[in-house]
């Protein structure tokens, strides 16, 4: 826990377009984070101050049926370990089981093994090591590519 900085100083709440900016460089050091520099989000606000957001939205599973995509979870460096990303994480959790959402999918890059043990820690399981699930996207260009195929 940050020393400095009391945890209920900390708001959670629904992001406003007049936050866009200010989310938006967290994006950047999300990416940056994730070595890859290339809706809806919640925001975390210490003084007035921006300092994490969540990014995610419904998705369908037929096995499974209504669910949630948990597609960003970031907390800038100087907030970190104040619980800032659980009340995030929790926040989007009670919007899922309040809309009757039967589970949350989350996407950790492989060397990211520090968020990995962060999540498993809190209950999630891993399903390309219980299921072999692989996630598989089709790119743009392919996509292009397979609706002309003849
Ligand atoms: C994963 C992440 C969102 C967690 O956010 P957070 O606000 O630091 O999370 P919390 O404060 O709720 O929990 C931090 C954990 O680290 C510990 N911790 C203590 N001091 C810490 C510090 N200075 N920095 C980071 N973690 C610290 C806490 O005790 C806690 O441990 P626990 O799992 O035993 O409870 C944040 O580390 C992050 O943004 N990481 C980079 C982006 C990322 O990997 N996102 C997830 C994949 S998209």
């Amino acid at each position: 826990m940050n020393s400095t900085i009391e945890s209920n100083d900390i708001v959670i709440r629904r992001a406003k377009p007049q936050d866009s900016s200010q989310v938006y460089n967290l994006m950047i050091e999300l990416a940056v984070f994730l070595k890859c520099d290339r809706e809806m989000t919640l925001s975390s606000e210490h003084q007035s101050t921006i300092v994490g957001y969540s990014l995610y939205f419904h998705i369908y599973n037929f096995l499974e049926g209504f669910g949630i995509s948990m597609e960003n979870l970031y907390v800038s460096k100087s907030h970190r370990g104040m619980g800032i990303g659980k009340m995030l994480w929790q926040e989007v959790t009670r919007i899922g089981l309040e809309l009757g959402s039967t589970g949350i999918l989350i996407i950790v890059d492989n060397w990211n093994k520090a968020s990995k043990d962060w999540y498993t820690r809190r209950g999630c399981v891993d399903l390309t090591e219980t299921k072999e699930y692989h996630y598989l996207t089709l790119g743009r260009k392919e996509m292009e590519a397979f609706v002309n195929d003849a």
